[in-house]
């Protein structure tokens, strides 16, 4: 395997699979409640990049459901942290922010979307993911759409799998 890259070793603490230990919440104003379970991998190649692919699955039916993948990068010398996103719902997303410590806090920088993509557009994501004391990661997703200010969508904790 090839060695990490010095430019993300501020980001190796996500490296690797972590699987949903308990499902995912998902919620909205304008749809019903729903629970997921997702796994996500974080890799890379010795480049100065993290790939990344997430994949989700109704809790109870376990149909695949939403899906996105992509790259993330750093500024060097910096906290700033750059992820450029495609998402199966035919969303493409770039987010930026910051790390700190072990907590990386995103928003949407620039987003399009193809053009017979299903009405409400999102307008904006943040994002939150968060190493916890007790080994577990977190992901907290808040969109806006066309008719919604910004509120949560959804909410998961993950466990480190072999
Ligand atoms: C609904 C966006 C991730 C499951 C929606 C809607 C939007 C959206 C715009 C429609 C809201 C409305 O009708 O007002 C996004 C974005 C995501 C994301 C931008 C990632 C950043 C996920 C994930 C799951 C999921 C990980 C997990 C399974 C659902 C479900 C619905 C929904 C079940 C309701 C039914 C439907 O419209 O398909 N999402 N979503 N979403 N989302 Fe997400």
């Amino acid at each position: 395997a090839a060695e990490l890259n010095p430019a993300l070793l501020p980001l190796d603490w996500l490296l690797g699979t972590w699987q949903s230990d308990e499902p995912g919440e998902g919620c909205f104003p304008t749809i019903s409640p729903f629970r997921y379970t997702e796994t996500l991998h974080f890799s890379h190649v010795g480049q100065p990049v993290i790939n990344f692919m997430f994949n989700a699955f109704h809790a109870e039916s376990k149909k695949p459901l939403h899906r996105e993948c992509g790259f993330i990068r750093m500024q060097p010398g910096t906290n700033k942290v750059a992820f450029i996103i495609a998402q199966n719902s035919g969303l493409v997303e770039v987010e930026e922010g910051e790390l700190t410590g072990q907590q990386l806090n995103l928003q949407t920088h620039a987003l399009a979307r193809i053009s017979f993509a299903k009405e409400p557009y999102v307008q904006q994501i943040t994002r939150v993911f968060q190493l916890r004391p007790d080994g577990r990661l977190e992901q907290t997703v808040s969109m806006a759409t066309d008719n919604q200010p910004l509120m949560q969508h959804l909410h998961i904790t993950y466990r480190r799998s072999p």
